[in-house]
């Protein structure tokens, strides 16, 4: 096995095939099968929401590269008459610096840098971009997801509803099928922000958001609420976790913020943290990892906690020179590595566990999701 995963690293370098989740069941007898959303996957890997995913070019690229999923920028609510009480996260900003960060402990990570905040065009280009996406994933079978950053209240102010409604509404006619899956995204800058100084008004958030959505669609919708990292300890995150009402599934958690810089980042700090406080969370409904997933072996350690798939942002945007592969998009470069890497990745991983007696194999296979405590 070693051998031919060393052979199909090198081959790959020169290009991966889209399908490459058939080849690693045949080859090795691995099935990479995952999940997002209640929504099947032929592997885990999937793109965060951000700015790799703001039009229909960038989607087709990653349907092409044989990505698991997408999730498109974070659009903000707005009501009839296009107020948006977030209106604040609706900024224009352009420049983006991937750079090296180190961790507290040292180690050495990637991290974007980037002033900017939700989706700065109107609610309609949005609706375009939705529908572009259907068709790419009519055509293609790769899931494309929109996400919303709702208004979030005051403690003692009511919930604007119009808001929720409108932008819920219009959102499911674009989608057309009922459900429409939607991202709720409670980001880093919302967790630098003074609104989430006090815990009660964050746990309010997190109780009665998604039952907001819900109710602008009755039945018409599947939810995904994504969690911010707090200002506060780990015991918070946790009390987060088990607070959040209503959703499907948890994608766990947005980048960590500096205050001092004013910025979002990630890198080790962000997984290290991640993994901590999912290692005695709750597993009563589907986590999706998010934060320094840069290797298989990451993957692994959020799917042992829990995660029935992982969205990336960072490791998308690397400096070429970083990727082992030589030739395709970034998305195929960035999947070459994380599925095939002989030592860090997917593959090497599953087998290793399978050697330490923690995986075993069913009907001759070995299965992504039964590293994944009580699946959904
Ligand atoms: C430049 C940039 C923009 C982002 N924008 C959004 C966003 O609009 N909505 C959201 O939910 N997450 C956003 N994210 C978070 C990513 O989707 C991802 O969850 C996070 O960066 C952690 O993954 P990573 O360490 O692989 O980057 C953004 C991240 C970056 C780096």
């Amino acid at each position: 096995m070693s051998v031919r995963l060393e052979e199909d690293f090198e081959r790959f370098k020169r290009g991966l095939s889209p399908d490459f989740a058939d080849h690693v069941r045949e080859a090795y007898r691995i099935d990479l099968r995952a999940s997002y959303l209640g929504m099947p996957l032929p592997h885990p890997i999937g793109k965060g929401s951000g700015q790799l995913s703001l039009n229909a070019g960038q989607l087709e690229e990653d349907a092409a590269g044989g990505l698991a999923f997408v999730v498109l920028k974070t659009v903000i609510a707005e009501d009839e008459g296009g107020a948006q009480s977030m209106a604040a996260w609706a900024i224009h900003e352009t420049r983006m610096k991937v750079e090296r960060l180190a961790a507290p402990d040292g180690r050495m990570g990637w991290t974007v840098t980037w002033k900017g905040r939700g989706w700065d065009r109107s609610l309609d280009e949005y609706l375009a971009l939705v529908r572009a996406g259907r068709e790419i994933m009519a055509r293609t079978g790769m899931p494309i997801v929109p996400s919303v950053k709702y208004h979030l209240p005051r403690i003692g102010e009511p919930f604007r509803e119009h808001e929720y409604r409108h932008t819920t509404e219009r959102l499911a006619a674009a989608w057309g099928d009922p459900p429409v899956p939607i991202e709720i995204d409670f980001s880093p800058t919302l967790a630098g922000d003074a609104l989430s100084d006090d815990r009660a008004q964050v746990l309010r958030w997190l109780r009665e958001v998604p039952g907001y959505v819900r109710s602008a669609a009755p039945g018409a919708v599947r939810l995904a609420v994504k969690l911010m990292n707090a200002r506060f300890d780990d015991a918070f995150q946790r009390e987060m976790l088990e607070t959040t009402a209503g959703a499907d599934a948890l994608v766990v958690f947005n980048r960590l913020f500096d205050g001092e810089r004013g910025v979002a980042f990630g890198g080790w700090e962000l997984s290290d943290r991640n993994l901590r406080v999912l290692e005695a969370g709750r597993r009563s409904v589907a986590l999706v990892g998010t934060g320094n997933v840069c290797s298989g072996r990451v993957l692994l350690e959020y799917a042992l906690r829990g995660c029935e798939s992982v969205q990336l942002h960072t490791f998308f945007q690397l400096p070429l020179s970083e990727y082992p592969a030589v030739q395709g998009s970034r998305t195929q470069r960035a999947l070459h590595s994380l599925v095939f890497d002989p030592r860090e990745g997917l593959i090497a991983g599953m087998l290793a566990l399978e050697r330490a007696g923690r995986l075993a194999r069913h009907g001759g296979e070995l299965r992504f999701l039964d590293l994944v405590p009580d699946a959904h």
